[in-house]
């Protein structure tokens, strides 16, 4: 098989986690473009580590032009990666997009040709311990569109743990988990971690805002079964009672936060379609104010 050169760009749980495990395939030619150096890249899961050493670069001067660039900071900082696209680009590389949200296309095609952009859904309990040293605390799944993109995409990972599933209905795969990550601005507000999903009152507000989403998503052509808020937060109940979502850690962290991707797109989309969204749009404003 012939070698495939891959820039992952953003190097925190999520591009940890993927750039690990694409190290792992002989075929692949991984470079790591950071904003915080390190020397080694480091996996743990289940008392094993992953270890290696890709090549990292902190300057887009350092790049070339590679097959794949796969995207993994988080949406808020975006613009700036998008800094490294020119360098690490040829006429056909192509742009995966490994991000929370719904318009990944929309939101990256400002920087990046739209039609050369794969949308990404990740799923994967994972945390930074420190700069290039990444925990994984269960399975990934990646789901990706269905198309020759889509699979070349997931051939990437032939071979790892990496659960790779090409759907053809990809609008519903991102609308549920906006659904699910949705409720979890509930937890960002009152700075309580899953277990308030058993509170009656902060479970009837994330059914209140996961039912405004999969309206919305419907919207967009989504298929969301009727008991998806009480799928979702029978998820939140399921989870470790202290467990902090991202959004929920940026806000403790002082970071920006990824709001506009999950709440406020809710919102937006909503005007377009005629959909009330009020209980989104009080949870973006009141995160806005705090
Ligand atoms: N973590 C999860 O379990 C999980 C699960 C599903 C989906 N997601 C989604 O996956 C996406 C990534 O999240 P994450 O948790 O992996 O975020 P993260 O841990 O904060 O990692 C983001 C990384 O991007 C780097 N970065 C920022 N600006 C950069 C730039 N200009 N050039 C190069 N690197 C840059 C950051 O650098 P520094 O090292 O300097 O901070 C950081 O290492 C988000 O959309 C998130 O919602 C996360």
């Amino acid at each position: 098989m012939s070698s495939v050169s891959i820039t992952v760009v953003g190097v925190g749980a999520v591009g940890g986690l993927i750039a690990a495990h694409l190290c792992q395939v002989p075929e692949n030619v991984t470079s790591l473009a950071v904003r915080t150096a390190f020397e080694r890249l480091i996996l743990e899961r289940d008392d094993t580590l992953l270890e290696a050493q890709p090549r990292v670069m902190t300057d887009p001067d350092q790049a070339q032009p590679a097959d794949w660039i796969l995207l993994s900071t988080k949406a808020y900082d975006s613009k700036a990666a998008s800094e490294w696209f020119e360098r690490c680009s040829h006429e056909g590389t192509r742009l995966a997009v490994i991000q929370n949200g719904v318009d990944h296309v929309e939101r990256l095609s400002r920087w990046f040709p739209r039609e050369r952009i794969l949308p990404v859904m990740v799923d994967c309990p994972v945390e930074r311990v420190s700069p290039g040293h990444v925990r994984q605390r269960g399975p990934v799944v990646l789901k990706f569109p269905a198309t020759a993109p889509g699979r070349s995409f997931g051939s990437l990972f032939a071979g790892t743990e990496v659960n790779c599933e090409a759907v053809d209905d990809f609008v519903s795969v991102i609308w549920w988990k906006l659904c699910l990550n949705s409720a979890g601005v509930v937890n960002a507000l009152t700075l309580k971690p899953s277990g308030i999903a058993h509170d009656p009152h902060a479970a009837r507000l994330m059914r209140k805002i996961v039912e405004e989403t999969a309206a919305v998503g419907r919207a967009e052509g989504a298929q969301l079964d009727s008991g998806i808020a009480d799928e979702v937060i029978g998820i939140y109940r399921n989870h470790p009672a202290d467990s902090v979502n991202s959004l929920h850690a940026d806000r403790l962290a002082g970071r920006p936060m990824e709001i506009d991707l999950r709440n406020g797109i809710i919102v937006k989309l909503g005007l377009r379609h005629g959909i009330p969204t009020p209980y989104n749009e009080m949870a973006v404003e009141l995160l806005r104010i705090a």
